[in-house]
This record gives C-alpha cells, sequence and structure tokens, in this order.
C-alpha cells in the first residue's frame, strides 16, 4: 500500500522508514588530536565538520522548523519532525569534540566568531515581515535544500571510503564521521521536498544550488586552510593547497569536483527520483555496515547503541499507509521550541 506524497507526487511504499533522531554519545578521552594519523590537513578538513556544522546545522534546523506551519502533507510534516531531530543531534554530537580541540590549541572562539557572524548577520531573520519575511525563507530553504544534497554525497563518500580503514582513523571519530554521514543519507530527501512544496520554484533552485555550492565548499576551504597554516607541522609540510592535493590523492578528503559533479544531478528535474532511487543505498544498511566493522575490532558498540536504540524506537515502524503521528510532532523532534507558527502569513502552492 503506498500513500501519496502531494508535494512532490512521489509514492511511499509501505517499506519506507520513518526518519527519526537517535540518541548517541560519544567519549572522547582516547582520541588523539590528529586522528588520522600523520595527516594534519586531512584531520582539519573534518575538524570544520566539529566547528562549523555545528552552528549551520542548528541555524538550518531552525529554518525548517520555521516552514512547519505550512506544511499540510503529514508524511512530509513528519520527516520534517525526523530531519531537524537528526540535525540537532548532530550539532551536538560534533560540539563535544571542541573542548578537545581547544585543549590541543585550536583557536575555538575565534572560529565560533566568524560562525556566529554568518549565521546571525547573513542567515539571520534581519526582523523582515510580511512578503519580505516569506521570500526571505523560501531563499534559505533553497540554500540549504542544496546544502544538504552536498551533504548527502559526502555522507556517502564518508560511508564508502576505505582509506579510513587502511590508515586507522581513531575508531570513535571514524563512529562519528559515518553515522553522521548515514543519517545525511537517510534524511537527504526530506530538505528538497520541503523546498518543493513551500515553494518549490526552478530558478530559485538554480540559484541557491549555486550559492550553496561556493558558500559551502569557500566556508570549508578557508576553516581547513586556516586551521592547518596554525599548525607547525605545516611549515614543512608545505603550503595548503599542496596538503589538500595530497590528501585527496591518498582518498583522505573527497574530490572537490563533486561540487560540480553533482550539480547536474541536483538541477535535473527528475533529481528526487534519481536520488530516491538508484543513489540511495538503505541507511539502515549502511549503519549495519558500521557495526560489523565495530564488531571486528572488538569496540564497544558506539553505532550498535544508536542502532539499537533507533530499532527499539520504532526507525523499523513502517508507515503502511497510515496518517502520521501528528499529535506529538514537535515534541518528538525537540523542534517545538523553534517553531513559529505564524498561521495566515502565506498561503503555500503545492507542487515544482
Ligand atoms: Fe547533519
Ligand atoms: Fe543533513
Amino acid at each position: 500500500m503506498a500513500a501519496r506524497n502531494a508535494a512532490t507526487a512521489q509514492p511511499y511504499t509501505a517499506e519506507a522508514l520513518s526518519i527519526q533522531p537517535r540518541n548517541v554519545k560519544f567519549d572522547w578521552s582516547d582520541v588523539p588530536q590528529q586522528y588520522i594519523p600523520g595527516e594534519t590537513y586531512a584531520t582539519h578538513f573534518w575538524n570544520v565538520m566539529h566547528l562549523v556544522l555545528p552552528e549551520g546545522e542548528r541555524a538550518m534546523a531552525d529554518v525548517f522548523a520555521q516552514a512547519m506551519p505550512f506544511i499540510e502533507d503529514e508524511r512530509l510534516r513528519e520527516e520534517l519532525k525526523g530531519f531537524v531531530g537528526q540535525e540537532e543531534t548532530h550539532a551536538n554530537s560534533h560540539e563535544t569534540f571542541r573542548q578537545h580541540l581547544e585543549d590541543g590549541g585550536v583557536d575555538v572562539p575565534r572560529i565560533m566568531r566568524m560562525m556566529e557572524f554568518v549565521i546571525d548577520q547573513v542567515f539571520g531573520d534581519h526582523g523582515l515581515q510580511g512578503k519580505a519575511a516569506e521570500m526571505w525563507l523560501n531563499e534559505r530553504l533553497g540554500i540549504y535544500a542544496a546544502a544538504e544534497h552536498f551533504t548527502a554525497v559526502i555522507g556517502e563518500w564518508l560511508i564508502d571510503n576505505k582509506e579510513f580503514d587502511n590508515v586507522g582513523v581513531d575508531p570513535t571519530m571514524l563512529d562519528l564521521l559515518r553515522w553522521h554521514g548515514a543519517e545525511e543519507m537517510e534524511h537527504r530527501n526530506v530538505a528538497f521536498d520541503v523546498y518543493q512544496h513551500v515553494d518549490g520554484s526552478y530558478a530559485r533552485r538554480v540559484r541557491t544550488a549555486l550559492i550553496a555550492s561556493v558558500g559551502l565548499g569557500a566556508l570549508w576551504m578557508s576553516t581547513s586552510s586556516y586551521l592547518y597554516n596554525q599548525e607547525p607541522a605545516s611549515k614543512k609540510a608545505g603550503p595548503w593547497p599542496w596538503a589538500l592535493a595530497k590528501s585527496m590523492k591518498n582518498g583522505l578528503v573527497p574530490n572537490i569536483s563533486f561540487f560540480i559533479k553533482e550539480m547536474p544531478q541536483y538541477l535535473n528535474p527528475t533529481f528526487r527520483r534519481l536520488s530516491g532511487t538508484s543513489r540511495s543505498p538503505p541507511p539502515l544498511g549502511r549503519l549495519d555496515d558500521v557495526r560489523r566493522r565495530r564488531q571486528k575490532r572488538g569496540r564497544p558498540a558506539l553505532a550498535d547503541a544508536a542502532d539499537d536504540k533507533c530499532r527499539s524506537e520504532g526507525l523499523l515502524r513502517t508507515f503502511r499507509g497510515q496518517p502520521g503521528r501528528s499529535g506529538a510532532l514537535a515534541s518528538e523532534a525537540g523542534a517545538s521550541h523553534r517553531l513559529r507558527s505564524q498561521p495566515g502569513r502565506r498561503t503555500h502552492h503545492q507542487g515544482s
């Protein structure tokens, strides 16, 4: 039995999984500062996830929560609640590593000030009202929807990457990265579906995809190069573009050309269908892979715990054509405090 999402005209199958946040915890006490052994630049490349992403993910969750009152599709509302909850959990989990970085000499407050500026001065609400507020919400939904496509691609890369295992990346850090990557893949379509539902303009999709790719790339490169340049080891290892190229060649960071390669996919009018079938492996299967690798190493089962929790709390629950649990939606994702219900502020249209 399949329900149809009126927003995107995509059938939901009976086996479709609900998206829910998982309650995970990471113990950083035994994790070295350079968790990718001997790789200063690659380590700092992934440190961007701990330093920059939490603020970005919270800002994104806030913007999508603002869109909630304009979504009538129950299934999409439920997915959005799970998406917001997952992003908040990602932010909280990465943030726990910051103290560890600061203890190792990273100037975390400086990066936080930069992110505060970006979030407040660039992506903030700016006190807009009426039509201007509506347009700005749509624009941010478009930017974040495109950014989510790129984070899903990075997530897929993190899950598939074998070099991390070969070079002996710290297993706890590897768990964090791959768990995050798996959930990025799991909720890869939600932000796009919400954008299509609330606005859906193709011109805005093109424009915001360009803004998101340039912005995300610039933020990631500038932060990782700043962190790398602070390291005494960088004097010996050479300038950051050289170190980046070496890390890409060694398979420790994604090739940045994927920003260009992925653009046509995202701008394809049939994007949702493509990404929902051939490009998306079953996310729970990927979490199972993480769990098996961890068990092989005889490590405490962090990913296992997350996986078990998601099973016990109903991730495997199927919809089977039932309406979503609308009564408890906001509190489930921890999003209710962020919702700014403004009934009657706008009339959304459906379809793309
Ligand atoms: Fe995330
Ligand atoms: Fe995400």
